[in-house]
């Protein structure tokens, strides 16, 4: 049974007024609010374990260490991984592609080529960007129609010895797309030896991950948009690859010997987790993990898919508003703009006046914005908790919003 009260009730926060109006929280791409179980994981850790993992002998130690694995046993049931060592504590989808560009730099030399899309946040772009400085590799980069579906015809043209890596989102945060990334995947297996990344940071929250079906290299997501608390995350690697990537952080936890003549390294995961870990916020992670699994992933999608749907319909009746991918397969975005109204962040202004949260500009996607020739999107981003009557809210917003700009 999905019962949205029940699941509202579970997320405090979201009972209160801003500007004097019922808060309608529609900025879940850019973070979702926490429910209760997250919190109390949290609060519970830090009330009664505080301590340090994996070098304590006293209880509280074992105690933290041992609640901090369980959460790596959660997320890896949560994303199917084969292995909990497959699965490394970050601190968000950021931090897990800067890993992966550092370490993989030996893995790439002078003219090799990295594939990625026009639909990327810039942390999947400035980070190649910054392996191909210093290797002399070059990005590639495939292209989106004009309902910002990837043009996968590019990738098999693309692919050849030189293709070294791919990296691309499996949602878009701007557009909310859905790309086909079991196809690229496929593609890129018989064609290449390429390491295939996938950014899930807009995915996660939304619907199940299996990373051995997908049969991606790498998999990597943040905490704090799938309920968990900012500065968590998660790094999947296939445990042959990741034995093989020296690390990305020096420093504590992370070696098996020290010397001034020579260092060895932990086994995984604790090569690549160096220094004292989130282990508050990493507990909660696996609450919230948890918490989308008591919803159930299919119940959670419908309900999503369904505020989507009826969210596009109802904008689409105001006249001169455009969505951003309309025709494409989407989930849990739709970002859009005014004719005529040349600011987002206008249109954003008058829906904070009436209690509404949505995000407006760039959404660190300027190679969309470039290629749609605008300036930002109002983009608003749904979770398991928002609600038909919200859309409505949103719907009379946007619409009193184009009166007064117009
Ligand atoms: N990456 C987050 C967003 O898209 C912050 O809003």
């Amino acid at each position: 049974m999905f019962d949205i009260q029940h699941i509202r009730n579970q997320f405090p926060i979201l009972d209160q007024s801003v500007n004097g109006k019922p808060l309608v929280y529609l900025d879940n791409a850019a973070t979702s609010q926490k429910p209760l179980a997250v919190l109390n994981a949290w609060q519970k850790y830090y009330t009664e374990i505080n301590a340090n993992v994996h070098r304590g002998i006293h209880t509280l130690s074992q105690l933290a260490t041992e609640e901090m694995e369980l959460s790596r046993r959660k997320i890896q049931k949560f994303i199917n991984a084969e292995h909990d060592f497959e699965v490394i504590f970050t601190r968000g989808t950021t931090e897990g592609i800067n890993l992966l560009a550092y370490s993989l730099t030996a893995w790439l030399k002078k003219d090799d080529e990295i594939i990625i899309s026009y639909l990327e946040h810039h942390s999947n772009i400035v980070p190649w960007q910054m392996l191909c400085e210093r290797t002399g590799a070059k990005l590639k980069v495939i292209p989106i129609d004009s309902d910002g579906i990837l043009q996968i015809d590019f990738v098999e043209k693309n692919l050849s010895e030189k293709t070294r890596l791919i990296s691309v989102n499996h949602v878009s945060n701007a557009l909310g797309v859905v790309n086909p990334v079991e196809e690229i995947i496929a593609l890129a297996r018989k064609n290449s030896d390429a390491l295939i990344v996938i950014d899930g940071a807009q995915a996660a929250p939304h619907f199940k991950i299996d990373v051995q079906q997908l049969d991606c290299d790498f998999y990597v997501f943040s905490g704090h948009k799938m309920y968990a608390p900012m500065g968590t995350g998660i790094l999947y690697g296939k445990e042959k690859i990741l034995r093989e990537l020296p690390p990305f952080h020096g420093g504590g936890e992370m070696i098996a010997t020290c010397s001034f003549d020579k260092t060895t390294y932990a086994d995984l995961p604790f090569k690549f987790e160096a220094g004292t870990p989130n282990v508050g916020g990493n507990i909660a992670l696996g609450a919230a993990a948890d918490f989308i699994e008591s919803i159930g992933h299919q119940h959670l999608q419908n309900h999503e898919n369904a505020l989507l749907e009826y969210a596009q319909q109802k904008l689409l009746e105001l006249d001169g508003l455009r969505i951003y991918g309309e025709k494409a397969t989407r989930t849990g975005v739709v970002s859009f703009n005014l004719e005529g109204i040349g600011i987002a962040s206008d249109v954003g202004m008058i829906l904070n006046k009436i209690g509404i949260a949505v995000r407006t500009g760039h959404h660190c996607t300027q190679p969309i914005m470039a290629f749609f020739e605008i300036a930002g999107t109002v983009r608003a981003s749904f979770a398991v908790y928002n609600t038909f009557e919200e859309i409505d809210i949103l719907v009379e917003g946007v619409r009193k919003a184009q009166r007064m700009l117009s």
